[in-house]
């Protein structure tokens, strides 16, 4: 079975060879395709939060390919990233996952002062989120001052990174105390976790819950799910604090009880039957999430529930033809808004699927410490 995995990463590698280079003919930072061809970020074009997984992409596959030209074309993109910091549009507090994945990944593996220089200008951008009232604040808007969301769980791991490379404990706290905040706050008795809760942004007391992405209020959305699965797995590797293992493997639990028959991930684990909406992104994302579990307990049980989902996404929904420049099929934005895409690629499923692949052949830099 291994070479399954090991096969479909060297055709992951192979498709991207080809379609890559239709990006950097239209100078964009891809966010999803359709018709053959590479689409920008529907919203706030390289500002959105996911401009970061592209060069990720590239990263994840010039570390095991060693091809100079997922070097360049993950360098390209970031040039336009850093440019986003004069901007200074939509930098809120998912600048880990657009900068960590990017420079930060470029100076892991080339050891680029620049690339280092750049990803702690937003690691010092994200300790500006920081309400001292106990959060870290999600997303700009006049009505948004209190808010914090589960996703920012993966975001904290830019802070635990800085700290380790500035010999400055600040950020670290900082991780920490939201860190705190979400295990106190987002985790249900169940093991599902919300995506926003509103928090008194002089008291930090907590106003309600809102229902973000998902179906509807009190619902799971699962990407939230697989955030919270991932981000506290990732906060325990970055502090190895109990608590967030804890939480994870009690995330973890609900998740699994939720894969599908068919090893693909509803977008909401409590939508009605009578919908198929398709999350695969979530499906990728905890699957890495298991599979770092599995590395850091020794139970197997996470490894099957990672090659699962794996499974799923190879059986029923990749598309290796190049009438769809990317990889993953069947991923969803948001439950209500297909403005961002309703089952369609969407580049950041394609960046988790590519990571869970590499750590099955052992090629994953691990990006994210
Ligand atoms: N961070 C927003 C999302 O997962 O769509």
């Amino acid at each position: 079975m291994q070479n399954r995995y090991n096969e479909a990463f060297r055709k992951a590698a192979e498709k991207y060879r080809r379609t890559a280079p239709l990006a950097a003919e239209t100078g964009i930072i891809p966010y999803k395709s359709e018709n053959g061809q590479w689409i920008p970020s529907p919203y706030a074009g390289n500002g959105w939060w996911t401009g970061g997984f592209w060069p990720g992409l590239m990263w994840q596959l010039y570390a095991a390919e060693k091809d100079g030209f997922f070097m360049d074309e993950a360098r390209r993109t970031q040039a336009l990233l850093i440019d986003q910091f004069r901007v200074f549009r939509e930098l809120n507090h998912d600048v880990g996952f657009m900068y960590l994945l990017s420079c930060g990944a470029d100076y892991k593996l080339t050891g680029d002062g620049q690339a280092r220089t750049d990803t702690l200008h937003a690691a010092s951008l994200m300790m500006g989120r920081f309400n001292p009232a106990g959060f870290i604040r999600a997303w700009d808007g006049p009505d948004r001052t209190g808010y914090a969301i589960i996703d920012c769980m993966m975001n904290l791991s830019l802070l635990y990174w800085a700290s380790r490379q500035t010999g400055d404990p600040r950020f670290a706290h900082v991780a920490d105390i939201h860190a705190h905040t979400a295990l106190r706050e987002f985790i249900r008795p169940d093991g599902s976790v919300s995506h926003i809760i509103e928090f008194d942004p002089e008291t930090g007391s907590r106003v309600c819950e809102h229902a973000g992405q998902g179906y509807a209020l009190g619902t799971q959305w699962s990407r939230g799910q697989a955030w919270g699965l991932y981000g506290f797995t990732l906060a325990y590797v970055n502090t190895k604090n109990p608590e967030y293992l804890e939480a994870a493997e009690k995330i973890a639990a609900n998740f699994a009880a939720h894969i599908r028959e068919d090893g693909l991930t509803d977008c909401d684990f409590c939508q009605p039957d009578t919908e198929e909406r398709l999350d695969n992104i979530a499906g990728a994302i905890a699957a890495c999430g298991f599979l770092e579990l599995e590395k850091l307990t020794g139970n197997d049980s996470y490894r099957i529930a990672a090659l699962r989902l794996v499974d799923g996404l190879l059986d029923h929904c990749c598309d290796w033809t190049d009438a769809c420049c990317g990889l993953l099929t069947h991923c969803t934005a948001s439950y209500h808004d297909d403005g961002a895409g309703r089952h369609t690629n969407i580049v950041y499923g394609d960046y988790f699927l590519v990571e869970a692949l590499a750590k099955l052949c052992g090629t994953d830099p691990m990006l994210w410490v």
